[in-house]
């Protein structure tokens, strides 16, 4: 039978027929709450379930950890109603940002590490992508696969959309970028998508967490806060991890920006320097940093985004050992289709 959802604090109404998840009839619906993998594996559609009963459904622990399932989260695109509910989810309301599908043409491919791109497409002349800083696109592929990137750059400096797209071995669309993609190419795409977006009413200071091409959605939070003068009011420091200082290849950039700007502070983290790095500043796991030199984070807000293990570690360690609230994570996960597939296989 089908069942009444109520999603706060919109109000807005729902019926969720039999055996349905939440996510499926709010987008047959029309109505727009975040989302991302649709498959238990990235975490973008996580809110809060206020009351009522749902089965939780196969899904990855990286996207939603025991902790924050026993704190009344869940994961939309996987839950479906054993009862009437009321939930906690970001209703996108007309006047908001729009999703649109999209071709594009790659303008420039520019080789930044020797597994990181960053590769600049163009709309066509009469759209414009409107977007909150943080937030990504989705590559449509033949045979309705995705692929989904973080917009690298501000909103208002949006002439060409950057993508940071680290290389995956044996990975389908990132093999393609960087063996054979040329300029001018057409692609197509969807977006924006996520909700990894700057929570711009809170005055708590900011620590970001990044691994590798995690930095490409902070960069265009950083960037759009330092424009709005977000930090002159608000503390914000950045971690950036890689295991070699290669990986992080846009260090000059950050290194220019911890001169520059009020109230900003930057700490690179490597793992595996090799001597000839001469490597000389912190050295160990990103979060572990964070740990160390905050070991009371309550009060704070803290948002992540990388490799799948780095966000989870930090949401489990920071929440459990740094009195973190889990209100006050925010991450995107950067899964894959092994990730997603493990998450599918999940009992
Ligand atoms: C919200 C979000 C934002 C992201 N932002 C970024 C970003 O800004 N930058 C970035 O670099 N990455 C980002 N990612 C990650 C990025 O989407 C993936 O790295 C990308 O989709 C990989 O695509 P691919 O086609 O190259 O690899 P895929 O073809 O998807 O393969 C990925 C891995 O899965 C394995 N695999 C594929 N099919 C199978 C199968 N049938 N069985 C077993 N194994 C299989 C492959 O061998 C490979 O190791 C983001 C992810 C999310 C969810
Ligand atoms: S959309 Fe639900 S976990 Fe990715």
């Amino acid at each position: 039978m089908p069942f009444q959802v109520t999603i706060q604090p919109s109000g807005t109404q729902l019926t969720v027929p039999d055996g349905e998840t939440v996510l499926k009839a709010a987008l047959t619906e029309g109505i727009n709450i975040p989302y991302g993998c649709r498959n238990g594996a990235c975490g973008s559609c996580k809110g809060k379930l206020v009351q009522g009963e749902i089965d939780y459904g196969s899904y990855s622990e990286a996207a939603l950890s025991k902790i924050e399932r026993n704190a009344g989260f869940a994961l939309f695109c996987c839950a479906k109603p054993l009862s009437d509910l009321v939930i906690e989810a970001r209703v996108r309301q007309a006047g908001d940002v729009v999703v649109k599908k999209l071709p594009c043409r790659v303008h420039k491919i520019e080789r930044v590490a020797d597994d990181v791109v960053i590769l600049s497409i163009k709309l066509p002349a009469n759209e414009r992508l409107q977007f909150q800083a943080g937030q990504y696109i989705d590559f449509l592929l033949k045979d309705s696969e995705r692929r989904s990137f973080s917009i690298g750059n501000a909103p208002h400096d949006d002439e060409f959309t950057q993508l940071h797209v680290r290389l995956v071995a044996g990975g389908k669309f990132t093999e393609h970028v960087f063996k054979t993609m040329k300029e001018r190419d057409i692609l197509r795409f969807e977006g924006p998508l996520g909700n990894f977006y700057l929570r711009e009413e809170s005055p708590k200071p900011i620590v970001f967490l990044a691994s590798g091409t995690g930095f490409a959605p902070i960069k265009s939070i950083l960037e759009y806060a330092f424009r709005k003068g977000l930090n002159r009011d608000r503390t914000m420091t950045l971690y950036w991890g890689g295991r070699r200082p290669k990986d992080l290849y846009l260090n000059d950039l950050v290194q220019a920006w911890a001169k520059e700007q009020a109230n900003f502070q930057y700490v690179p983290v490597i793992s595996d320097a090799i001597p000839e790095d001469a490597w000389t500043g912190r050295a160990g796991f990103v979060h572990r940093a964070v740990m160390q030199d905050f070991p009371d984070l309550s009060g704070h807000q803290v948002y992540a985004s990388g490799v799948p293990i780095m966000v989870d570690s930090a949401r489990n360690d920071l929440t459990a050992k740094c009195n973190l609230a889990l209100d006050d994570f925010f991450a995107d996960s950067f899964t894959t289709t092994a990730d997603v597939l493990a998450a599918q296989n999940k009992p």
